[in-house]
C-alpha cells in the first residue's frame, strides 16, 4: 500500500538503481584520469549523491552547495539563496554539480552556482540530474547527465520532498494532484 499523499510509483526503487549506475558507469569512464568533484546540492540530492558516489569506480571527491529556494511548497518561487558554497577543493578540478531534479532550471541560474564554482577554480563544470523535467524549463539550463526525464508532475521520494516530507520512500512516487494546483 501507498503512503497517504502518493498517486502512485513513478520509477521504482531497481529502476533507479538501474539508472544510477548507468550514470555511474559513464561519468567513471568519462573522467578516468581525472580529478573530480561531485558537488551535491542539499537537501534533495544528498540520497542520489550517496548511491552515484558509491558506483563510481575512479577517485572522487565529495562536497556540498546548499542552496535554498523559497515561496512555493510545489513551484520554484524564484527565489533563492545559497547558504553554503563549495570550499577550495575545487580549485584545479573537475565538478559535477549533482542535482535531484532540474525542473525550470531557476535555482542553478538565479544562485550562478556555476559562475561561482568556476570563480574558485574549477577546471570545467557539468551538471547530473537524476530527474529532468523538460516540459517547464524557462531557462537554458541542461543538465549534462539525466537519470530519468519525467512528465510535468510533482514527484516526491529518494531526496526529494514536499514541504519537508517523504524524503525517505526508497521510489521516485506522484503527488496526489489535490496537493498542488498547475
Ligand atoms: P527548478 O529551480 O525549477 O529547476 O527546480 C529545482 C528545485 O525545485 C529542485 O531542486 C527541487 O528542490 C524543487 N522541485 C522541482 N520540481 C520538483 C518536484 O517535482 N518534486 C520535488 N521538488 C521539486
Ligand atoms: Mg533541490
Amino acid at each position: 500500500m501507498l503512503p497517504d499523499g502518493i498517486s502512485k510509483i513513478l520509477i521504482s526503487e531497481e529502476e533507479i538503481a538501474q539508472g544510477v549506475q548507468r550514470l555511474a558507469n559513464q561519468i567513471s569512464l568519462d573522467y578516468s584520469g581525472k580529478e573530480l568533484v561531485l558537488v551535491g546540492v542539499l537537501k534533495g540530492a544528498f540520497i542520489f549523491l550517496s548511491d552515484l558516489a558509491k558506483r563510481i569506480n575512479i577517485p572522487v571527491m565529495i562536497d556540498f552547495a546548499v542552496i535554498s529556494s523559497y515561496g512555493g511548497a510545489t513551484k520554484s518561487s524564484g527565489c533563492v539563496k545559497i547558504s553554503k558554497e563549495p570550499d577550495e577543493c575545487v580549485s584545479g578540478r573537475h565538478v559535477i554539480i549533482v542535482e535531484d531534479i532540474v525542473d525550470t532550471g531557476l535555482t542553478l541560474k538565479l544562485s550562478n552556482l556555476a559562475g561561482k564554482i568556476r570563480q574558485a577554480g574549477a577546471v570545467d563544470i557539468r551538471i547530473c540530474s537524476l530527474l529532468n523535467k523538460p516540459d517547464r524549463r524557462c531557462t537554458d539550463i541542461r543538465p549534462d547527465y539525466t537519470g530519468f526525464d519525467i512528465p510535468d508532475k510533482f514527484v516526491v521520494g529518494y531526496g526529494l520532498d514536499y514541504n519537508g516530507l517523504y524524503r525517505n520512500l526508497p521510489y521516485i512516487g506522484i503527488l496526489e494532484d489535490k496537493f498542488y494546483s498547475k
